[in-house]
């Protein structure tokens, strides 16, 4: 089936960013969030699909089934961006999911359940530092007061930004267990095994645990020419040095799946001639094993303590998000396994190594994800690229997939 409907919105879409192509950013509730969201809004109108937004800005685009009392069956990803990203990751899965619901309205037979297309808020951390806002607080696992505590680095918060069509109340944005009969997610793989092995589709079996932590190092500031050495609390350079300790202890976890990352570095006051006396530090930290991560965890906390120590430097540490991994259903995978040989594309089960809006909608319902190869594996970056056909197939499976759950 033709899919130049949908690379032409992909490509659209890209030009909402706030930096000039081929980068594309989107930050929570900044202009082009707000008008990526507008934008997809028309969109499903014109489609004669139902839309509706809840009070954190999740975006909801229906698709009525011929018996809507039965819970539905869902399908979604995000459309923000972090800074100089690329045109694919999470809007494969918006666009995707509004290109199979289009598909499945056309052919003129509608679905026994209902398809509900999700747009999330918030998958990105960018704004507020903890990713999946939208989905975390459909399943539950943020509450409506911690992410009205939430504060940007502007001190901004989600009431200060929030929209007048999500101007309700946060505490509605939970759904209960059980409210869908299945989650899909399409998503280019961001990662290079598919490429590589010249599989086109991947089936996703478990996510990866993510845990994000900020610390603050507070030293000694002063004149950077009249301070000697031995006299010095620097606090960046004892933010640098646990910035060592989460390479190596990522490295010597014992699995080969840990993987961790200083992403975040904030010094002040920031002045070349001025020693750094207040330092703020953000690390994500990974792992497929659990427990794993939980030792090269503890190993940075201790041993960030014991740097400061060392350099005279207090070290206060804070979890923004620690979460265990989502397993995926087998009862999906069965499905779409079955839906991809039907369709002739060949298939492989894999981990996903990123984390997405699947990791809290596998708390509310049986969840499964659906990848795609994207060039070299690159995302996160303006060169990200997933070629047209790809996206086909990766429509075609959803849709088929989608289909069949629905029938049931
Ligand atoms: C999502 O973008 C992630 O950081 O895995
Ligand atoms: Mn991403
Ligand atoms: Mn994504």
């Amino acid at each position: 089936m033709s899919i130049d409907r949908l690379t032409q919105e992909l490509a659209e879409l890209a030009l909402i960013s706030a930096h000039p192509t081929p980068a594309v950013t989107r930050v929570l509730f900044s202009p082009e969030d707000l008008a990526a969201r507008k934008w997809l809004l028309d969109k499903a109108k014109a489609a004669g699909l139902l839309t509706r937004i809840d009070p954190v800005g999740n975006l909801f685009i229906t698709l009525p089934g011929s018996d809507p009392e039965l819970p539905s069956i869902a399908t979604g990803s995000h459309t923000d961006a972090i800074p100089n990203a690329g045109a694919f990751d999470g809007t494969v899965g918006v666009l995707g999911g509004l290109e199979a619901l289009r598909r499945i309205r056309e052919s003129g037979d509608p679905p026994r359940r209902s398809i509900e297309l999700i747009m999330f808020t918030a998958e990105e951390p960018t704004r507020f530092g903890i990713g999946c806002l939208g989905s975390r607080m459909l399943a539950g696992t943020t509450s409506a007061e911690e992410a009205r505590a939430l504060t940007d680095a502007d001190g901004l918060k989600l009431d200060d930004l929030r929209p007048p069509e999500c101007r309700g109340n946060l505490e509605d944005v939970a759904l209960p267990e059980g409210c869908y009969e299945a989650f899909v997610e399409l998503h280019i793989e961001q990662g290079p095994l598919l490429e590589k092995e010249g599989v086109p589709i991947g089936l996703v079996e478990r996510i990866a645990a993510p845990a994000a932590f900020r610390l603050r190092f507070v030293g000694n500031g002063g004149h950077a020419g009249a301070v000697l050495m031995p006299d010095r609390h620097d606090a960046f350079l004892a933010a640098a040095e646990t910035a060592l300790l989460v390479e190596r202890a990522a490295l010597e976890s014992g699995s080969p799946d840990t993987v961790g990352t200083t992403g975040v570095l904030r010094i002040h006051p920031g002045a070349i001639n001025s020693i750094p006396c207040d330092v703020v530090m953000e690390i994500d930290f990974r792992d497929t094993d659990l427990d794993a991560r939980e030792r090269a965890i503890a190993r940075i906390r201790d041993g960030s303590q014991e740097i400061g120590a060392r350099r005279g430097v207090s070290v206060e540490w804070n979890v923004i998000h620690s979460d265990p991994p989502a397993i995926c259903s087998p009862h999906l995978l069965d499905t779409a396994s079955a839906c991809a040989t039907s369709l002739g594309y060949s298939h492989r089960r894999m981990i996903s190594r990123a984390y997405h809006d699947s990791l809290f909608m596998a708390r509310l319902c049986p969840t499964l994800m659906i990848f795609i190869p994207c060039r070299n594996g690159w995302s996160h970056r303006p060169d990200e690229y997933a070629s047209p056909e790809d996206i086909g197939r990766g429509v075609d499976l959803l849709t088929h997939t989608l289909l069949e759950l629905a029938r049931k």
